[in-house]
């Protein structure tokens, strides 16, 4: 069976350069970058050219990227690091679990915290932002693009009331990055999160953008490693290929490559809308990153249907993938104002490079027929039509 990937916002595979630059670090050119040695000294030099290579895609300083395990460390570094206990944060309701349980975290410390609400398409009113400030407001923490429903959010307005303020901004890129232009200069903000692993680099690296002069506590303690910033042995190989995903990304940004995956994203919607009754588009008419598409299909389970096109060859997720295994409505469509029953019968496609025309082709073949299959066992799509006015 033809295996089709659409959940490119869960992960994504290494790109086979990214695999070929990291190669060495695992074994010839093992040596700790913190050695001084040659074998250290090699991949410290490593490193440093990696933190190049990613600077380059944030439009930062290299100094001003600090290496971590991925996007939730660097989401928990940003509040932890900047907030203290009587500090006020504010963020917003459909931030990822690793800003939301952090932030929740944080109020269970004293912390003050307000989760702002968002309009009926996703997006965060930077009115909003501003009503919420306070005297001891330190941190601001608002992402840049959702990770289920791809809605793209005014970071730059943000951005600016952060700074009249003389507040801290930190924002979420791990779906922005690779995929839409990040620049730190123009979002204004003091700290910035990316994951590898969704831009084809491997899982476990990330980074945190953090501007200079801003003052934080680090997470963890020991070595004296990224300039006292974040302790613990470099992972050469990921930092590598980090740098290298960067690179890549950086260019796919100007080559046409976001173009074609966002006229690929656009061909599913349409063809799904033409060729499914009952369904749209969560987030529609909004700037949103060009690999995602939110879709619901009324009077059935999402999650049945994720099941019934895996068995099909076809990965894609229900809600977002870290919360899958719960049965709960995501909390973005939640926050949303999408309905309990529409939210449950939402599934998200999240395309990338590797996504091909052959890929939405069948797509368009499987999922109405997966969707007409389900509704006509589905219990609520026969109360539907018994109820729906005779035509
Ligand atoms: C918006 C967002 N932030 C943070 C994370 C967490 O990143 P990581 O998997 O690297 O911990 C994710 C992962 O899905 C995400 O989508």
């Amino acid at each position: 069976m033809r295996r089709i990937y659409m959940d490119a916002n869960a992960t994504t595979p290494l790109l086979p350069e990214v695999l070929d630059a990291m190669r060495p670090f695992f074994i010839e050119s093992f040596g700790n970058a913190s050695s001084i040695h040659q074998p250290g000294q090699r991949a410290r030099a490593a490193v440093e050219h990696a933190r190049e290579q990613v600077a380059a895609l944030v439009h930062c300083r290299p100094a001003e990227i600090v290496f971590t395990s991925g996007g939730t460390e660097s989401d928990n570094t940003a509040i932890f690091g900047i907030l203290r206990p009587g500090d006020h944060l504010i963020t917003s309701s459909i931030e990822h679990h690793a800003v939301l349980h952090a932030a929740e975290k944080a109020r269970d410390r004293a912390i003050e915290v307000t989760f702002l609400p968002v309009s009926a398409s996703g997006v965060i009113d930077p009115g909003d932002v501003r009503r919420a400030l306070k005297p001891n407001t330190k941190l601001i923490s608002v992402m840049m693009a959702n990770n289920e429903t791809g809605v793209i959010q005014p970071v730059e307005e943000i951005g600016k009331i952060a700074a009249e303020a003389n507040v801290a901004f930190h924002t979420d890129a791990v779906q922005a990055a690779g995929k839409i232009p990040i620049d730190v200069s123009t979002i204004g903000c003091h700290l910035l999160s990316i994951s590898g692993h969704k831009l084809h680099a491997p899982q476990g690296i990330g980074i945190l953008y953090v501007r200079r002069g801003t003052r934080f506590e680090p997470l963890l303690f020991g070595g004296s490693h990224e300039r006292q910033r974040r302790a613990g042995t470099e992972n050469v190989p990921g930092i590598v290929g980090l740098g290298k995903a960067a690179e890549i990304a950086l260019a796919a940004l100007t080559d046409g490559t976001e173009e074609r995956i966002a006229a690929l994203r656009d061909r599913l919607e349409h063809g799904l809308l033409a060729g499914v009754e009952a369904c749209g588009v969560n987030g529609a008419g909004q700037p949103r990153t060009p690999n995602t598409t939110s879709f619901y299909f009324d009077h059935l389970e999402g999650e049945a249907l994720v099941i019934a096109l895996d068995l099909k060859g076809l990965a894609v997720s229900g809600g977002s993938a870290c919360s899958s295994g719960s049965s709960e409505a995501s909390h973005v469509l939640n926050a949303m104002g999408v309905l309990l029953a529409r939210a449950r019968a939402s599934l998200r496609f999240s395309l990338s490079r590797l996504s091909t025309d052959a890929d939405v082709d069948a797509a368009l073949e499987l999922v109405p027929a997966a969707v007409a299959h389900l509704r006509e066992l589905s219990p609520m799509y026969q109360k539907h039509m018994a109820e729906a006015p005779a035509q």
